[in-house]
């Protein structure tokens, strides 16, 4: 087993076992839709179904990519990809890093277009590997999945706290650029758990990125993750520096109003999202997809696809709760809905110059 894979695998196993998600960061309760007592609506005409990067989605739901590059990582990808192909909606793999460094691994990423051949299907690297590979070598990893995008991950944070990690991100937004050119098929740009901020969302889609994953604060925490990693591995001092950094980062709601106000670029929000009313709010907030990762692996690793189908579909049933309570008849209604932000909410955006009504106008035109 090579070190990337074997870290894969503690990352799956710690994120399932150990409490790693910092819910009171994502802000989704700062956040209010209002309720319509009267919808005009019968519930059975609310429709989920939405266009992402030209592609169809029976909801605006992404299962993001985890994982890859060992046996159990096989089984949960083919799971989630039963999962979503059944429902009509997307996933993401993880990061194929493992694939480039030995090809015997490659059929547990290739794994999802046996059981996904309809799905949209996003491939993943990480940014700050953009330097060690070659195009080709990018090129292999999106055609060995017939990818529908490409996913360049950023994780700064989490490079900074793993115990061998590797913290090297100059050069990357020309790497970036350079990848965006010559890829034939559309890059996202992915956080991790960090959130993207305007100036950066900014500067992405200047060098040609076409949609964006804000990747944002309070869900599960790589901070947390690779502490509790370095723990084990008897590097205290590194885990005590991931504790310290288990809060930083732009909360999900926070991101997705900061990218928003800056692009209209496509935009999948996840960080935290745990049921439909949070999907609804990240729509409402000017998301088109929003994106899950841990419960749908727990869900996976807990009784296979049928689990995912289930938790995916009560989510599902969730957001059309939330579209009916606001008569939003379609997605693109419910992207218009009038919100309540809190104060706290409210303050960051006059700090950071983002125009409450203007951010509303730009939202509604979305
Ligand atoms: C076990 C695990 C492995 C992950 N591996 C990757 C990865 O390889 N590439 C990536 O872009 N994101 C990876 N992520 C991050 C997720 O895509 C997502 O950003 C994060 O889990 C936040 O969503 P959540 O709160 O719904 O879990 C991973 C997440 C988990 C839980």
């Amino acid at each position: 087993m090579t070190q990337t894979v074997r870290r894969k695998h503690e990352h799956v196993d710690i994120s399932v076992k150990e409490n790693v998600e910092i819910y009171e960061k994502n802000f989704f309760d700062e956040v209010d839709l209002i309720h319509k007592a009267l919808p005009e609506l019968d519930f059975e005409d609310v429709n989920t179904s939405t266009y992402f990067l030209g592609h169809k989605f029976s909801a605006p739901l992404i299962v993001v990519g985890m994982t890859g590059g060992y046996s159990l990582a096989e089984k949960i990808n083919a799971e989630i990809a039963k999962a979503v192909e059944i429902l009509g909606i997307g996933m993401g793999v993880g990061s194929q890093r493992a694939a480039i460094e030995n090809s015997s691994v490659i059929r547990t990423y290739t794994i999802v277009r046996k059981y996904a051949p309809n799905a949209f299907v996003i491939a993943n690297i990480g940014a700050s590997q953009l330097k060690e590979y070659s195009i080709k070598d990018i090129r292999n990893i999106c055609d060995m999945i017939q990818a529908d995008a490409l996913a360049v991950h950023f994780n700064a944070l989490q490079e900074c706290v793993q115990p061998e990690g590797e913290p090297n991100y100059s050069g990357v937004l020309e790497k970036l650029k350079v990848l965006c050119d010559e890829l034939d098929i559309p890059i996202i740009a992915k956080e991790t758990g960090c959130g993207i901020s305007k100036e950066v969302a900014v500067e992405l889609e200047a060098v040609g990125v076409k949609a964006i994953d804000i990747g944002g604060l309070g869900g599960t925490s790589f901070a947390l993750i690779e502490s509790i990693r370095a723990e084990k591995m008897g590097q205290y001092d590194v885990s005590l520096i991931g504790r310290t950094f288990a809060y930083w980062g732009l909360s999900t709601v926070i991101s997705i109003i900061e990218v928003r106000s800056v692009t209209n670029l496509p935009l999948i929000a996840s960080g935290g999202i745990r049921n439909g009313l949070m999907v609804a709010k990240s729509i409402a907030l000017g998301a088109d997809l929003a994106g899950m990762g841990l419960p749908v692996l727990k869900a996976v690793l807990e009784g296979g696809h049928k689990k995912a189908v289930n938790f995916l579909e009560r989510t599902i049933k969730e957001l059309k709760v939330a579209m009916f309570l606001t008569g939003s008849r379609r997605i693109i209604d419910l992207k218009r809905q009038p919100l309540i932000l809190s104060d706290r909410i409210i303050n960051w955006m006059k700090q950071r110059d983002i125009d409450y009504k203007k951010y509303t106008e730009k939202r509604m035109k979305a």
